[in-house]
């Protein structure tokens, strides 16, 4: 694997830095500006309120002055929109150069499978390329209705419901049963998708900390003489790999009246003994009220679902404006899902590969001494602590002085190294950052897919090795 063309030497860290010497103080300080916009609460009245003294501004103004991305171009360090030149399989190509991908969510290997891609161009051949309106009105199809269906069989429950991302459907399901008197209870480190589905609600949200089941009972505690209550969480959660506590969340649930949802973008085909995600895996399934999943990730494809009890669905599929007013998911996209989920159904042998290579790599980053969180999923981040070692290596490197003084937190410098070293060394792996993550826990995310072969994990270990000592993070 090679360096991507065009990408910086590590060693040209002087250059890194004088480009642009505030630069990235800048765009870190605009990272936690941001962050701090991103609390759940409603806005107060005052901020919002219009002054009739003030002259009209443009809103055009923030436009022409955010130049945070521009800047962290000129960098070199702009880990976005990177735009791969091949299929998303175990290797992607970059700059004209193969990467290791280790930053995917295609857990089952199935995004460039050949019957996958075949069921999307027979799709396209019988139905055209789109659907040109919304399910609601005329651009429902029998392929729409048979992956509802199907997907439902799959989870156990009694119907299904197709949106066209994972993301609408989150806004779609939570606005819909969220009414003015209802409150929905979310884990602190849940999808963006959710929480954004709470903010169309006309109902209240409440979050408790992350997986922290005292701080949930409390929440219900103060939650009680409400309408209705909806607790949702991830299932796997997304940037680090952990699982929600489901069997503690449903007997809570249990005890204060409340409806639950488990958000399974990451869990379906990879948890459970047949793939059907995190209820299945704890033996919960007719506990757990409503399942959520996308097609983007196991399932290769694009679009989302929910399943839950035939009135539930009903009225969510008369009631979700993410549905009703937006088109329908292309034939190509549906068909791909539901070659998918056929094949995660006759091969179980794909996610037992997933979870050896997930514990190859588990017991080797373990093994070296790197901090994976409580992760137990294929998705693995590697969590920088401060370590005065590690600045001082980077301030070592020529310009690293300088870089290491621009006011930056401690993990953001090792994070921001990290995926530099890695990336040169042809590792595809993604640096998460605040508003991501709260600030001071910068991350780097690795996630692992069925099809990675020893060859290339080996290749990542080694990569990982190097990169690490080099950097002081393992001893
Ligand atoms: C937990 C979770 N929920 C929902 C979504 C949104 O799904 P999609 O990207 O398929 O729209 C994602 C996407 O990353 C996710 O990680």
């Amino acid at each position: 694997m090679s360096s991507p063309k065009g990408s910086k030497k590590v060693n040209d860290w002087k250059e890194f830095v004088d480009k642009s010497k505030s630069a990235t103080l800048e765009i870190v300080n605009k990272l936690k500006e941001q962050s701090k916009g991103f609390s759940m609460g409603k806005q107060s009245k005052s901020v919002n309120a219009v002054s009739s003294k003030k002259m009209t501004g443009d809103l055009f103004d923030k436009c022409r002055k955010y130049d945070t991305a521009e800047k962290a171009k000129e960098l070199g360090f702009y880990p976005y929109f990177r735009p791969l030149e091949s299929a998303q399989g175990t290797e992607v190509c970059v700059d004209g150069n193969k990467m290791v991908m280790l930053g995917s969510n295609n857990y089952l290997g199935l995004t460039d499978d050949e019957r996958v891609m075949k069921a999307s161009i027979k799709a396209i051949e019988k139905y055209g390329a789109g659907c040109a309106g919304s399910r609601f009105l005329n651009g429902n199809l029998d392929l729409h209705n048979r992956l509802e269906n199907e997907l439902a069989k799959f989870v156990h429950k009694d119907a299904g419901l197709l949106f066209s991302t994972g993301f609408q459907t989150n806004l779609g399901i939570i606005q819909a049963l969220i009414g003015r008197k209802d409150i929905v209870i979310t884990d602190k480190w849940d999808h963006a998708s959710i929480i954004d589905g709470c903010r169309l609600s006309f109902g209240k949200m409440e979050k408790f900390e992350h997986n922290d089941m005292a701080d949930l009972e409390e929440t219900l505690q103060r939650c009680q003489g409400a309408n209705g209550i909806l607790i949702v969480v991830d299932g796997i959660f997304s940037m680090e790999g952990d699982i929600a506590n489901l069997p503690d969340i449903v007997k809570l649930a249990k005890k204060y009246k409340a409806r639950v949802m488990v958000d399974d973008a990451h869990a379906l085909g990879v948890l459970g003994k047949n793939g059907r995600g995190t209820a299945e895996h704890f033996g919960l399934e007719s506990e757990v009220d409503i399942i959520m999943g996308t097609f983007s990730k196991s399932l290769a494809s694009l679009g989302g679902f929910i399943a839950a009890d035939k009135k539930t669905i009903d009225y969510v599929r008369h009631n979700a404006r993410s549905l009703i007013f937006s088109a329908a998911i292309p034939p190509a996209n549906a068909a791909a899902a539901l070659k998918s989920l056929e094949i995660i159904q006759a091969e179980p042998q794909r996610r037992e590969q997933l979870w050896k290579n997930t514990q190859k790599m588990m017991d080797g980053l373990k093994s070296m001494g790197y901090d994976i969180g409580e992760s137990c999923t294929p998705i693995i981040p590697l969590l920088f602590h401060e370590n005065e070692r590690s600045l001082e290596v980077v301030k070592n490197l020529p310009g690293g002085e300088q870089f290491v003084n621009l006011g930056l937190m401690p993990t953001d410098i090792m994070g921001i190294a990290f995926w530099r070293f890695a990336s040169e060394h042809g590792l595809f792996i993604n640096i998460v950052m605040p508003p991501a993550v709260p600030p001071g826990r910068t991350l780097i995310r690795t996630s692992y897919i069925a099809t990675h072969t020893d060859k290339q994990l080996d290749f990542a270990l080694d990569v990982f090795s190097k990169v690490g000592k080099q950097l002081a993070i393992i001893p």
